[in-house]
Order: C-alpha cells, then sequence, then structure tokens
C-alpha cells in the first residue's frame, strides 16, 4: 500500500473538539521495544514512519515531549511550537529559542529558570508535580486544541495514568529488539485503559495504527 501526505492528512484528521485533544505518536519493535539497540526510535520505523511523525506534526497545534526523548533524540527548533516537560530544566541548547515552551513545576530550581532567559516561555504548573489540567487549560488559553505527544515512554506512562491520553498513533516496526528498552508508557502503577481501533494499516512491511481511547 502506497499513502501520500494528504492521504495521511485525511487519515489521521483531528476530531472536532473544544478542549485539547492529547494525541500520542510512538512506534514499538514486534516484541513492544520503544527503541533500537542504538537507544533511539527515530530508525525504527522506516520511511512510513517518518512521513506519518512529519504529517502529525503538520497537524499539531503544539508537541509535547519529555526531556529525556528531547536530549536524547536532539530535538531542535520545529515549525510547531515544542512543549519541553522538565522537572529540572535541563533545556538542551538547540531547544532555548523563541518557539519553546518549557512545561515543569513552579517549585523548579530558580537559577536554572533565569539561566533560560527570556526567549524561552514558561508554562509552570502544579508543585512537586506538573498540574497536567492546569496546563491543558493553558493550551486552550491559547488556541493549542490539537495536541501530540511524541513521548518518551515516562511522560506517555504519566498521561496514560491520568487518563489524559485521547488517541495513540502506533508504528509497528517490522524488527525483534530484546534488551532492556522500556515499553512505549512507562510508569509504577499500571492502569486499564480500553481503547478501540481507528485504523490499521500496512505500507510494505510496517504496521501503522490509530487507537482512540473508548470513554463509553
Ligand atoms: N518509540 C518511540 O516512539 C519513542 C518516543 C519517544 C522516546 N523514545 C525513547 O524513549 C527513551 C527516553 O525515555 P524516557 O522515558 O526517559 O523519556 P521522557 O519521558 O521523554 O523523559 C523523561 C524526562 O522527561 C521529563 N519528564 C517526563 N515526564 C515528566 C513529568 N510528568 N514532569 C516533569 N518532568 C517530566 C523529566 O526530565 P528532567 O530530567 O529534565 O526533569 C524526565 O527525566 C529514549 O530512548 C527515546 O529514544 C521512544
Amino acid at each position: 500500500m502506497h499513502l501520500d501526505d494528504a492521504e495521511i492528512a485525511r487519515l489521521y484528521a483531528y476530531p472536532a473538539t473544544d478542549r485539547p485533544w492529547v494525541r500520542t505518536n510512538f512506534v514499538a519493535t514486534v516484541d513492544g521495544a520503544a527503541h533500537g539497540a542504538d537507544g533511539v526510535s527515530g530508525t525504527l520505523g522506516g520511511e512510513a514512519d517518518k512521513r506519518v511523525f512529519g504529517v502529525l506534526r503538520s497537524l499539531a497545534d503544539v508537541v509535547l515531549v519529555g526531556a529525556g526523548t528531547a536530549r536524547d533524540e536532539g530535538y531542535g527548533p520545529a515549525d510547531v511550537p515544542i512543549a519541553l516537560v522538565t522537572r529540572s530544566l535541563d533545556v538542551p541548547d538547540a531547544l532555548r529559542v523563541p518557539g519553546t515552551v518549557v512545561v515543569t513545576t513552579v517549585d523548579a530550581p530558580r537559577d536554572r529558570l533565569d539561566a533560560l532567559g527570556d526567549d524561552v516561555d514558561v508554562v509552570a504548573r502544579g508543585s512537586g508535580a506538573i498540574d497536567w489540567t492546569a496546563v491543558l487549560d493553558e493550551f486552550t488559553t491559547r488556541g493549542w486544541l490539537h495536541v501530540l505527544c511524541e513521548g518518551g515512554p515516562s511522560l506517555h506512562g504519566e498521561l496514560v495514568g491520568l487518563d489524559l491520553v485521547d488517541e495513540v498513533c502506533l508504528t509497528v516496526a517490522p524488527v525483534m529488539a530484546a534488551g532492556p528498552a522500556p515499553r512505549i508508557a512507562h510508569a509504577d502503577d499500571a492502569a486499564d485503559r480500553p481503547m478501540t481501533l481507528g485504523h490499521a494499516l500496512a505500507v510494505d512491511d510496517v504496521l501503522l495504527t490509530r487507537w482512540v481511547r473508548d470513554r463509553a
């Protein structure tokens, strides 16, 4: 099956919404690893996954990403705002630019906050832990209803635990990894969130799937 970008955009259109719709996008190996032997995920899904990754960004108002992923995968600025989630405020140099939003807690280290300078926009909500309801309220105020979370597994695990994930776009990559890699959502506490299948498409050996949270 061949998919062009317009077809991908049609398949992955956000639903009509008046509140932030949290979509997550991940790739996993056949045995469920969230990264390959090289410690990153970007190379796992090949051409089809790269295209979906790009189109999903083009459909989003904001990309939410954990600082671990941004550091490991070498994130830089994009055409959409990058909302970097971090407790430590260890922000990669490439993201210390206008267009980056740092999502953190109100008690984040003051010296590091000051060192970020004026270019970076800070959304600090919650004490000790990020208050996600307040963060999503801020996104609503900014008109950011199409939220795309690109991981990683720790951030995803927290959002799943809070039942804030509305949709998971998962590429299954044609590789077995074994090894110690986490799954795409990792947390200390287990959750049970029923999902319905939006679509499953085979492109060459890659499986593109989309799962929607079943809140019925
Ligand atoms: N398969 C995929 O599609 C996919 C997608 C993304 C990432 N990955 C892989 O996953 C690995 C990284 O995993 P990870 O679990 O470490 O990634 P992560 O969730 O992106 O990063 C964890 C870090 O992000 C910050 N963070 C996450 N949730 C937070 C929260 N609720 N509050 C405050 N800070 C929060 C913290 O940063 P500070 O330390 O700065 O406080 C934390 O140490 C990499 O190997 C990457 O390649 C795979």
